[in-house]
């Protein structure tokens, strides 16, 4: 099928990327020159596992273009995918500027049927107003063509994009129009072959479907943050009770695990948009603000535990504190809304020197925090180090921030020698207490059971 896909960001050059190795022929626009030159010159914006390989092989076999040009882009299409960004507003709903802006584009063009999808997370109600966006370019121009706008929203987790898409738990196809749903139904058919994977809804269903499905996720996150301050008030160890709740399959273990707080581009965004909403149509959803609330909170239970060891936060004065791990999840160098940020914000506040090491994100924490903390940055009070043996040189503690695989198991008598304070906050419940402090070193976990964190 020929598709254009209209934003390569993340969810646009996955899902170009994924259909072009299914045999379509895909065209990928954006209006950022400099980065379809870059992807032209085979080079990919982003980190995401796999998707250089992807995108290398199908542009080579001539699966996969890329341009500026909206008269070619529209041209080319028998389906046009809106993938461009949405991000918040002010006032936390999602900014439509540029979905609708790529609908008016589409609408000036347009010179034979076409299905509109969207693929970016909007709020509900945006395929209407898409379709409206659409038609008052055709009616300007007096064109008579038929298009219909569904709703596709995507599920990717970053870093495991490329297996989402490929292998997708479901497949949502919002669509009011019966020959739309029937060409999605066919684009979809090869990524649900042995079972069938799509659930046709209607619309706006399909649009909440989306932002459902992440409030449930960040809903579990938060009541097991939640619930894990509770458990270190009653010296019981969250990861016992998520194991004994989690094997009941009413239940399901995952999105369980206690840790920093969410990050991300999508749940804090998402959640955002859903009250937004909410507020906008007189319906007020205390549980989903309760869940921000938490998560805020949640994000600064680390710095309070650090400043507990130290005898206070006037005692953090001077000291260094290792970091291990900056972006807000593994696998990825996304640094937006990581939880990583406000504990080095808190940290240097307190006068922290910190020395930090991803082993992706390093370039774009350096980014990030050159707008915010250029003169820690520049003064050494923050550094950016290499490897996560030269974080914890000179350091008195350390902070596991992000669960990458190499912080797995590291030489705890190593560390246990090399860090001056002696102890270690493991922000994401990684590693056996036990073990540990068998090593000499204090352990705080979130939630653990531990006779330190508790005091
Ligand atoms: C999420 C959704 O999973 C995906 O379906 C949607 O399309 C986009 O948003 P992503 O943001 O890539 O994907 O990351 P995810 O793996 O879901 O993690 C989100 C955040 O929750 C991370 O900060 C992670 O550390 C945190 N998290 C996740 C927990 O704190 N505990 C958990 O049990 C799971």
């Amino acid at each position: 099928m020929k598709i254009t896909i209209i934003g390569t960001g993340y969810v646009g050059l996955v899902s170009g990327a994924c259909f072009a190795d299914f045999g379509n022929n895909v065209l990928c626009l954006d209006v950022d020159a400099r980065k379809v030159e870059m992807l032209k010159a085979g080079s990919i914006p982003i980190h995401e596992p796999g998707l250089d390989t992807l995108v290398t092989r199908n542009f080579a076999a001539g699966r996969i273009a890329f341009t500026t040009s909206y008269d070619e882009a529209v041209e080319h299409a028998e389906v046009i995918f809106l993938a461009v960004g949405t991000p918040p507003d002010e006032d936390g709903s999602a900014d439509l500027t540029h979905i609708l802006s790529a609908a008016r584009s589409i609408g000036q063009r347009l010179s034979r049927p076409v299905v509109v999808v969207d693929k970016s997370t909007v709020p509900v109600g945006t395929a209407d107003a898409v379709s409206q966006a659409i038609r008052q370019e055709l009616d300007r121009r007096a064109a008579r063509i038929d298009f219909a706008v569904v709703s596709n929203p995507e599920f990717l987790k970053e870093g495991a994009a490329i297996e989402d898409f490929m292998r997708p738990d479901r497949i949502i196809i919002g669509s009011n129009d019966e020959q739309a749903t029937k060409v999605m139904r066919q684009l979809y058919a090869p990524f649900s072959r042995n079972h069938d994977k799509m659930i046709e809804m209607d619309v706006r269903s399909a649009e909440l479907t989306k932002y459902a499905a992440n409030a449930m996720l960040a809903t579990r996150i938060s009541f097991m943050n939640e619930l894990s301050n509770l458990a270190e008030a009653l010296d019981a160890d969250i990861e016992a009770v998520r194991m004994g709740i989690g094997s009941d399959p009413r239940i399901g273990p995952h999105f369980l695990y206690s840790g920093m707080g969410f990050g991300g581009s999508c749940f804090p965004k998402d959640v955002k948009a859903l009250l937004k909403t909410s507020v906008d149509h007189g319906r007020t959803l205390h549980l989903l603000k309760a869940i921000e609330t938490v998560n805020e909170a949640q994000k600064g239970v680390l710095f309070e535990k650090i400043a507990r060891h130290f005898g206070g936060r006037d005692e953090l004065y001077g000291k260094t504190i290792a970091l291990w791990g900056l972006s807000f999840k593994p696998n990825t160098d996304d640094m937006r809304e990581a939880p990583s940020l406000v504990l080095i914000h808190q940290l240097l506040q307190a006068g922290c020197r910190i020395r930090a090491y991803d082993p992706v994100a390093r370039e774009e924490a350096g980014r990030i925090l050159q707008a915010t903390r250029a003169e820690c940055l520049r003064s050494g009070q923050l550094a950016l180090v290499a490897s996560s043996s030269e974080a914890i040189e000179d350091a008195d503690v350390l902070v596991l921030v992000t669960e990458w695989k190499e912080f797995r198991a590291p030489d705890f008598g190593l560390l246990a020698s090399t860090l001056r304070s002696k102890a270690i906050f493991d922000g994401r419940n990684q590693y056996d207490p036990e073990i540990v402090r068998a090593a000499g070193l204090r352990y705080y976990g979130i939630g653990r059971r531990n006779p330190w964190t508790n005091q």
